[in-house]
């Protein structure tokens, strides 16, 4: 399967399967989503007074995990260029009471739609290896943090373990697929997922961009044995 991301196509498929997203997620990911969600916004350290920024926030899971911490983040603005996802968030966050503290706008990962050093935190979910050109992402998100902001970044990745492989590889790519299909009733937005994730950048790699970019301190923590990695930095 030839991966096309560009900006108008990716968005598109998230259109499509806005409606089924979070009940997939949550079923695909046997509810081990929220933890990952958790897991990032604790690595944030928040206080209560942070602005945060979270990129391709999708129907707004990180937003609402990120001012629902104890402490939490003071405001969250997320953004992404899929108007249906944001519609479903709009409408979780209202119905959740947090619309005087989320914001959700339309915009594109790599054009931040933000003023330079404007923000605490900064946050990203499985939303960065759709992106054309990643690295122009993480440039936006080192642009919009005040110095010594923090950044994580939630991403699929390849377990190293032989044994993890042999388990997880054929649920992700042949079981995972079918049953997308089947709920989201999309023919290729379950299948370009573990293909996405294949393709994307070593965790190795992805370090070196966000030095590149000027990120300090940048680890990669890998969460359910591999299956995804957490992404950790400071401006
Ligand atoms: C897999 S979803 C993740 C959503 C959410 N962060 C979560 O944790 O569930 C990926 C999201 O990234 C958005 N996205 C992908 N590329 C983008 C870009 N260049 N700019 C803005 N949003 C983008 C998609 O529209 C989609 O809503």
């Amino acid at each position: 399967m030839a991966l096309d991301k560009r900006p108008a196509r990716v968005a598109a498929m998230f259109d499509a399967i806005a409606a089924r997203y979070d009940l997939l997620n949550h079923l695909l990911s046997a509810g081990i989503d929220r933890h990952w969600r958790t897991v990032a916004i604790r690595s944030l350290r928040l206080t209560g007074r942070e602005r945060v920024v979270d990129v391709c926030a999708g129907t707004g899971d990180v937003a609402l995990a990120a001012v629902s911490a104890a402490p939490g983040a003071a405001r969250v603005v997320g953004v992404d260029f899929s108007a249906e996802m944001l519609r479903l968030g709009g409408a979780k966050v209202r119905a959740r009471g947090e619309g005087g503290r989320v914001l959700l706008v339309h915009g594109d990962a790599t054009r931040l739609p933000l003023p330079d050093a404007s923000m605490d935190a900064a946050t990203a979910a499985f939303g960065i290896r759709n992106v054309e050109r990643p690295e122009l992402a993480l440039a936006e998100m080192r642009r919009v943090l005040k110095p010594g902001g923090r950044l994580a970044i939630l991403e699929f990745s390849i377990p190293a373990s032989p044994l993890v492989r042999a388990v997880y590889l054929p649920y992700f790519r042949h079981v995972l697929p079918r049953v997308g299909r089947l709920v989201s009733g999309h023919g290729s937005a379950y299948t370009y997922l573990p293909v996405s994730v294949g393709s994307f950048i070593a965790p190795e790699a992805m370090l070196d961009h966000l030095r590149a970019c000027g990120f300090r301190q940048a680890s990669a923590r890998p969460l359910s044995w591999g299956i995804v990695t957490l992404y950790t930095a400071e401006a």
